[in-house]
């Protein structure tokens, strides 16, 4: 007999990070926490080594009433670990590795960057680590960042399932997301330099359960936009496996749901997490500017 789904439960452990650098204030039970008591650009070598460690716990952290600039949000973010190279934006003029993502008031469009679940750019052989995103201006309701805990999400998996993952491959491309985008814009969408463009739909075999770098935590590396594939396996055999693992991830439990406020800086764990940003403000601006760290080659 089948069992009616059910709301995941046990293994939720969000409890707040302890620092001595700033106090911490859990979003959800299953991810994201605030960050409270410093503002980034004071923050000491500790401080950020303690900041990292407290990212790597709650998977995404923000910080309210920041107000950065440009160049502060770079410094701080070289903090961090060198600046990936990002497939999709440009950075500003002043930064050039502070990319600016806006939707202007009267901008209406079926597709928008970041609107489906994604990791970042997973298709690279080394994808960004962490992604940084602040906002200067938003609407007044609308435009959350929703996220998933793809290490909670495997956790959530029978052992034998677990078991089944692990030495599975997953292929990750831009192919779908250029496909799709182009359908929806009714034009041709893509990187542009053709490099860019055939590593991105040639895109990398990365392990379907990665272990996490820092803190060896396995998590599902799985993605809604970008994973085409499983390695020695047919197209058949694949999609179902990935829509179930993209329809098991994004369950209500694993995820949190950030309101943003101007001024506000977020930071995420791309090893451990999917995101999606959202398409609901038509007639309202929204401004914003992300950075990205560079990762190695998911192990
Ligand atoms: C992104 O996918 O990086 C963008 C998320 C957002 O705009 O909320």
């Amino acid at each position: 007999m089948w069992q009616v789904r059910v709301a995941p439960c046990g293994d939720f452990d969000n409890h707040p990070f302890q620092s001595e650098h700033f106090m911490v204030e859990p979003l959800g039970a299953a991810m994201g926490a605030e960050v409270v008591g410093v503002r980034l650009p004071e923050l000491s070598d500790e401080g950020v080594a303690s900041l990292k460690q407290a990212l790597w716990k709650h998977k995404m952290i923000y910080l309210a009433d920041q107000h950065l600039s440009h160049a502060e949000h770079a410094t701080f973010s070289r903090r961090l670990g060198p600046f990936a190279i990002d497939a999709y934006t440009q950075g500003t003029r002043e930064e050039r590795d502070v990319h600016p993502i806006i939707k202007e008031a009267d901008e209406v469009t079926p597709s928008l960057f970041g609107g489906g679940w994604h990791t970042d750019s997973p298709f690279l052989e080394e994808p960004p680590s962490i992604t940084s995103l602040r906002q200067i201006e938003g609407p007044p309701y609308g435009g959350d960042t929703t996220w998933t805990n793809t290490a909670l999400a495997f956790k959530h998996l029978s052992p034998t399932f677990q078991d089944m993952l692990r030495p599975l491959k997953v292929w990750m491309s831009a192919g779908n997301n250029f496909a799709t985008q182009t359908f929806l814009r009714g034009e041709p969408i893509g990187f542009g330099d053709k490099a860019k463009q055939d590593q991105g739909l040639k895109g990398s075999m990365h392990p379907l359960v990665r272990t996490h770098p820092h803190t060896g935590e396995p998590s599902l590396y799985i993605c809604d936009t970008y994973a085409a594939g499983i390695e020695g396996m047919t197209t058949h055999e694949a999609k179902p496996l990935i829509d179930f693992l993209v329809a098991h991830t994004i369950q209500h439990a694993f995820t949190c749901r950030l309101r943003w406020q101007p001024g506000m800086v977020c930071m995420w764990d791309n090893a451990a997490t999917m995101h999606l940003g959202p398409n609901d403000y038509d007639g309202f601006r929204r401004e914003m500017y992300r950075t990205t760290i560079a990762g190695g080659v998911p192990r």
